[in-house]
């Protein structure tokens, strides 16, 4: 069978409910199908070069953001604080690591879930689960839980609205938040390593006023901010209505985001989403957990990669904290066996969740932690190279995750837990969480 946008439809899918109405998908496709780009093909080739270079050892991926985005979170503080925060954390990890970052935000596009089953009970009513925006609605009703097609119209605009205005933040540097002074950091006080942080600071706060001074143009310095953006290829009659051929470029792109990634729960090798994303040039996220086969991931990836193109795969790990040990080094000495060009990431989110006594969904800022440190020291004692992590996180101050230098507890998380659906690192836990992947990655790589 040959391969075309919409070559995935003729194998099985998991994780799409059938829409009811099959008329108005259509329509609703062909209308998605019209509209133009969000995103360029030349970005997506810049991000593919960048990430080559991660996959050499040269740069390091921050990859984060909201969990699910939602269409009335399209506002204007919640997409400057993302935006803020990023920067932020790699201002930190540039100055501690001496790499570049390459910063990918799960935005623009990211409406769309996975869930474990397909239909819950509320107040004795079933329903269908909520699937994400991009799906369905999230108000507890039958009716409102039904698959519409409407709403991929709707998500297209969110992310153009989106994507507008960060590209406007972008354009001229977001100056005002390059100055560490203007930095809330005053929580780190209780970290341990307080001091070294106060001395990183102190030291970018230096470094900036430096450059102000001996540049005409303040702006010059960190002029034109690269945000690239990512989401989970999970509906595909959003993606592959928006995957287009390009004028004198071979090949196919997806161009509602730059990088999408495959989920762990939709990767199977006869599966729909592999069969789709097989066929388009962006790169490609792969998340790998338990449950996980591993020559069925290395078929998977040769699958989507079959000339080793180099910063075509992100390798998204997401073991658990308790399973790094017993399934991180035989992979790494698979993929090198293979000769696979991947960047090694890690999610430290996905396999940490569990709930309170009080059924709140949290994730623990010390098994998060703990995560990166075992698949940094995997890493490291493998001779591999760990070039990216991956984060569901905020720049708002939610209290969704326990622990972290301000101390959240258990009793704190419904002060401000938002989130439709997994927990988030707050503005203060992802700065710090920053700060100490800078410190773990020196100790693997670092030159002192
Ligand atoms: C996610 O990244 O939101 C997600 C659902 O991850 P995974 O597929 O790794 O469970
Ligand atoms: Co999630």
């Amino acid at each position: 069978m040959e391969w075309h946008p919409l070559s995935w439809n003729e194998k099985p899918i998991k994780q799409l409910p059938p829409y009811p109405n099959t008329a108005e998908l259509q329509r609703r496709y062909r209308e998605l199908q019209n509209l133009p780009p969000l995103i360029t093909s030349w970005e997506i080739d810049k991000l593919k070069e960048k990430l080559a270079d991660v996959s050499n050892g040269n740069g390091f991926l921050l990859q984060g953001g909201d969990c699910a985005e939602t269409f009335e979170g399209c506002k204007s503080p919640k997409i400057v604080n993302l935006l803020k925060v990023m920067l932020q954390m790699s201002f930190i990890l540039v100055h501690e690591m001496g790499t570049p970052v390459v910063r990918v935000g799960r935005i623009a596009g990211q409406f769309a879930k996975p869930r474990s089953s397909d239909y819950e009970e509320i107040d004795g009513v079933k329903m269908l689960n909520y699937r994400g925006d991009l799906i369905n609605s999230y108000e507890p009703n039958a009716e409102a839980r039904k698959p519409d097609p409407a709403r991929m119209i709707e998500a297209y605009n969110k992310s153009g609205l989106t994507l507008n205005f960060l590209r406007a933040l972008t354009d001229e540097g977001f100056a005002d938040l390059q100055h560490p002074e203007q930095w809330e950091l005053d929580f780190m006080k209780n970290n341990e390593y307080y001091k070294d942080y106060e001395a990183m600071v102190n030291s970018i706060h230096k470094a900036i006023h430096f450059m102000e001074t001996i540049t005409p143009n303040v702006f010059t310095t960190l002029h034109k901010i690269d945000l690239y953006t990512s989401h989970e290829a999970l509906n595909l009659y959003y993606d592959s209505a928006q995957t287009r051929q390009v004028p004198r470029k071979p090949g196919w792109f997806n161009l509602s985001g730059h990088m999408v990634w495959l989920g762990n729960r939709t990767k199977q090798l006869d599966g729909g989403h592999v069969e789709y994303l097989k066929g388009i040039e962006n790169p490609i996220g792969i998340k790998v957990g338990p449950p996980f086969d591993l020559d069925d991931t290395l078929r998977l990836i040769e699958t989507i990669n079959p000339t080793h193109e180099a910063g075509k795969i992100v390798l998204i790990t997401r073991m658990g904290v308790d399973h790094v040990d017993e399934y991180m080094p035989g992979f790494i000495k698979a993929i090198k066996k293979e000769g696979h060009p991947v960047v090694w990431s890690c999610d430290p989110m996905h396999g940490n969740t569990f709930s309170t006594e009080n059924s709140v969904k949290t994730r623990s800022f010390d098994d998060i932690l703990e995560e990166i440190r075992t698949t940094f020291a995997v890493h490291r004692a493998e001779g591999s190279y760990l070039g990216g992590v991956h984060l569901e996180m905020t720049g708002d101050n939610v209290t969704e995750c326990v622990g972290g230098a301000n101390g959240l507890n258990e009793e704190g998380l419904d002060t401000n837990y938002e989130t439709y659906c997994d927990p988030r690192l707050n503005y203060e836990q992802s700065l710090e969480m920053a700060f100490l992947v800078a410190k773990e990655w020196n100790k693997s790589y670092g030159n002192s």
